[in-house]
């Protein structure tokens, strides 16, 4: 790929946009030296203004979702992206959010511009878990693990019972829900279909990846080591 096209691609500005940052002489090689639009690509060689360029395509965000925020690109009110540097909105490859995350949720959301590495964690054959701690409305009645439990559980205007889902009782009004699918509005669902109401939802984790120490409205890039932990087998 053409220079140009790779910086253009990165969020920078149109290709002709990048080309005056090239007339400019603004792009230069680490050592200063200015690199002209059609030099051979070698990214992490690549200065604009005296900065490295922001990574390459290949990323995989997680961001503690705050309450307020959604996934889309295309709401109107606050959305995910706001969050990053603004650049990320603009790149090519998009960086699109893993599956989504309703606007009164909060937690651990992740965002990738890798096509398979999306599909293959959102893939239902995939069945990594996802891991929710909700607040309800009602106290629980106590035969709601058994229920989820069951694969038997049909929500409605939907055609196939939902795979067994996990529950942990943390208190009368509070659960910690490991799923393995994810359909829409799947927990708030679950509980309305066991006569109760979700007032606040959270995501821990998906898969072996946890949110850990991550503020609301923080994200960070994940590395070779956060992604095995995502995909850890063992993870249940
Ligand atoms: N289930 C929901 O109901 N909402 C979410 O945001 C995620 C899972």
């Amino acid at each position: 790929m053409k220079l140009v096209k790779h910086i253009a691609n990165l969020g920078y500005g149109s290709r002709k946009d990048v080309q005056w940052l090239f007339r400019e002489g603004r792009i230069t090689n680490a050592a200063g030296e200015v690199l002209y639009a059609d030099d051979p690509l070698d990214h992490d060689d690549v200065r604009i203004d005296g900065e490295p360029l922001d990574p390459p395509p290949g990323l995989l965000l997680m961001l503690h979702k705050p309450v307020g925020y959604t996934c889309s690109t295309k709401d109107r009110g606050r959305v995910v992206y706001d969050l990053l540097p603004p650049r990320y909105r603009l790149r090519s490859p998009a960086l699109s959010s893993v599956g989504r995350l309703d606007r009164d949720t909060s937690g651990l959301l992740l965002l990738t511009d890798d096509g398979q590495l999306l599909h293959r964690i959102i893939a239902p054959k995939s069945k990594l878990p996802k891991v929710y701690l909700a607040t309800l409305a009602e106290d629980l009645r106590g035969d709601e693990g058994a229920v989820f439990a069951s694969g038997t559980l049909m929500l409605e205007g939907e055609k196939t019972p939902l795979l067994p889902a996990g529950l942990e009782v943390l208190g009368p009004r509070s659960a910690r829900l490991t799923l393995h699918e994810g359909r829409y509005h799947q927990v708030r669902r679950m509980f309305a279909a066991v006569g109760n109401h979700v007032q606040a939802l959270h995501r821990e984790r998906i898969g072996g990846l946890p949110l850990g120490e991550l503020a609301a409205g923080e994200w960070r890039s994940l590395d070779a080591a956060a992604r095995a932990l995502l995909f850890r087998e063992d993870a249940a």
